[in-house]
This record gives C-alpha cells, structure tokens and sequence, in this order.
C-alpha cells in the first residue's frame, strides 16, 4: 500500500489515532453506510479497534486501508483499500486483490469514491503490476454496482453459498490478448 495517494479533490493516507471520531461518526452515523457491510452499526470501541488494526498494519506490512480526505479541507470522508482476499468458492481457489471503498453518506453523489478507486487502481496496475482486480458486493447495493460499471469492471453472480452476491473483475489494460 502507498503511503499516500493524491488526485485532484482528493488525498488518500494511512489512518492515525485522530481519525477516530470522525470515522466513527462518517461510518456508524448513517444506517445507509453500513447497511450492506458489516450490516450493523459498529461501537465507538469497535470502530477504535479496527482504526488501530489498520495503522499496525499499515505500519508493520504496509498493506492495508487508506483513509480518504479532501484535499481542500484535510476533512476525512471515507476509506477505501486493497487486500489480500481467497475467495473461497467452488471451483475457484485463486488469491486475489479486493478493492473496497465506503463513504459517509454527506459525500456520495459527487465522484469522490470513483476518483479514489481509480487512484487504487493505477496504483495495483502501475506500481503493483497485478493482473487484475476483484469485488464483492451485493446486488442491491445499487450505488455500490453503478461505481464498479463506471470503473469498467466486468460483473458476474457469485457461485454458492455466497449467492446473490456479485463479483466485479477488473483486468490490468497492459493485458494484450491476440
Ligand atoms: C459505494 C459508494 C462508495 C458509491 O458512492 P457514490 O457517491 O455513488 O459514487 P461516486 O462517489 O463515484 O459518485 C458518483 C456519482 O456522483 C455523480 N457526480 C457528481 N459530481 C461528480 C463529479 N465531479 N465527478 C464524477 N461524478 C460526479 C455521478 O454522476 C454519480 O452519480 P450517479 O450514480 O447518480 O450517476 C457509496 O454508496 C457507499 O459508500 N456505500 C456504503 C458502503 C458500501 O456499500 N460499500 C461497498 C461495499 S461492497
């Protein structure tokens, strides 16, 4: 993970312990952030614990989360990331690299989260040289569906037990078949 990704509006850095309140209130304040993951609103404690995850990680194996900010105001809007993921679904089997992004409600509708992904994206594809990219969602997450169809991801249902989930694939462009 980078430390730091820059775009027009936007910064994407590592969390710190000042991050905290603001997460917890952009993420944990609005039924409609959560709902789809993890499903439930997280404790001020909970979402203390994760932050804190997220920095060792950050600090010890550089993978991980970046929190997205706004470049204007350094005000924190959301996260988004890469990790390592198995998705453990007959007949696949393969690791892979998910990307993953949420924002606190105030700032959907405005492009931030797609500029954040794609700042991911040229990063995975450009720095990281990976072959591609995947998603999980799911298929009433409409907002979640429209980014990954503005990111040019190719979407198929997710094979049992995970149904009706949606995976979203993205291949690196440097891939030239033919
Ligand atoms: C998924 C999620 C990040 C999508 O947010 P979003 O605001 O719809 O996506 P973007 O930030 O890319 O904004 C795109 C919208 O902003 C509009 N927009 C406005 N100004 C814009 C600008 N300057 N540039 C680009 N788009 C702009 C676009 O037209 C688009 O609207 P549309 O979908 O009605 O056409 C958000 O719904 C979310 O955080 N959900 C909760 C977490 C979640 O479910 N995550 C996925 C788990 S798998």
């Amino acid at each position: 993970m980078p430390p730091l990704l820059e775009t027009e509006r936007l910064i994407l850095r590592p969390y710190t312990e000042a991050d905290i309140d603001s997460a917890f209130e952009v993420f944990e304040g609005h039924p409609d952030v959560w709902r789809f993951d993890p499903g439930y609103a997280r404790t001020r404690e909970q979402r203390a614990g994760l932050i804190r995850g997220l920095i060792r990680s950050n600090e010890e194996d550089g993978e991980g989360t970046l929190a997205i900010t706004l470049r204007d105001s350094g005000q924190f809007i959301g996260q988004a990331g890469l990790q390592l993921y198995i998705l453990p679904w007959e007949p696949f089997a393969t690791p892979e690299v998910e990307l993953y992004y949420k924002l606190g409600r105030a700032f959907w509708g405005q492009g931030y989260a797609a500029e954040a992904c794609r700042a991911l994206i040229d990063f995975a594809f450009g720095r990281m040289r990976l072959l591609r990219l995947v998603t999980v969602t799911q298929p009433d997450n409409r907002y979640s569906l429209r980014l990954l169809q503005r990111l040019g991801m190719s979407l198929a249902p997710a094979p049992d037990p995970w149904k009706p989930a949606v995976i979203g694939v993205l291949l690196n462009p440097r891939l030239r078949l033919g």
